[in-house]
């Protein structure tokens, strides 16, 4: 079993930035922390004004809790989308913010 890591790394390919939090740092403290370019609202998994999605490092985030996993349902969330508020940092993660008006929340067809 690998080790677990005491630091690891947020990135935001498209934008730029780059952090280091610790582990299981939420993304919420990391965004005020370091200013990054995600948005929130009710911080509780209704909204999502704060979704992302995960270009790499799906695996080294928090698990999905029911309230999240319906929320993503109910948007037909990509596999690949989280909520931002919903998470916690365990392992380096390479994301980019789907803002509410981000084409690729365009309605998915059935
Ligand atoms: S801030 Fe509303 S769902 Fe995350």
């Amino acid at each position: 079993m690998p080790e677990q890591p005491t630091r690891v790394k947020i990135e935001f390919p498209v934008t730029g930035e780059v952090c280091e939090v610790d582990y299981d740092d939420t993304l919420v403290d990391a965004t005020f922390r370091f200013e990054l370019p995600i948005r929130y609202r009710c911080e509780r998994a209704v909204c999502t004004t704060c979704l992302v999605e995960v270009i790499e490092g799906l695996e080294n985030l928090s698990p999905m809790e029911e309230r999240e996993k319906q929320t993503l349902a109910a948007i037909k969330a990509k596999p690949n989308w989280r909520l931002g508020c919903q998470l916690s940092i365990l392992g380096d993660v390479k994301l980019d913010y789907v803002p509410i008006t981000d084409s690729r929340r365009q309605p998915l067809t059935d």
